[in-house]
């Protein structure tokens, strides 16, 4: 079991109430730790078994989609991979991160 996290820290010591709204407060890279990194590996390199299909490879998806493409699979999920994210301002700082960690 090998966790190769790649946590990059963003130095602004992040909220500690993350029941207050969310802009502002909503981490991706936390968020990504704790819910993409479950299907999707903490490296992004995909291919586990959600349901009988294999979750995307974001080293490779990720360059390959528009931020519309990548937005709507946030959104609205995408065959085994239930929606993730409801609010604009949470799916921008995703795709951001996304973009600076699969570039
Ligand atoms: C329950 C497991 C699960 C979780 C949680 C999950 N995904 Fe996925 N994801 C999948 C699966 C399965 C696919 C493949 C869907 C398909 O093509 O049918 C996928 C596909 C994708 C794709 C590619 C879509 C495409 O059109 O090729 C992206 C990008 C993606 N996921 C990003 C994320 C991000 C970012 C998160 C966290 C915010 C996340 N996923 C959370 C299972 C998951």
């Amino acid at each position: 079991m090998i966790l190769a996290l790649t946590l990059i820290a963003c130095g602004n010591g992040g909220g500690t109430d993350t029941s207050d709204t969310a802009h502002d407060h909503f981490d991706a890279s936390t968020f990504f730790g704790d819910s993409c990194a479950g299907c999707h590996n903490a490296d992004g390199s995909g291919g586990v078994d959600i349901g009988g299909t294999p979750s995307a490879d974001l080293t490779t998806r990720v360059a390959a989609m528009t931020d519309d493409e990548i937005a709507a699979v946030l959104t609205d999920g995408k065959g085994n991979m239930p929606a993730q994210l409801s609010t604009d301002d949470e799916v921008e700082h995703m795709i951001e991160y996304l973009r600076e960690t699969f570039p």
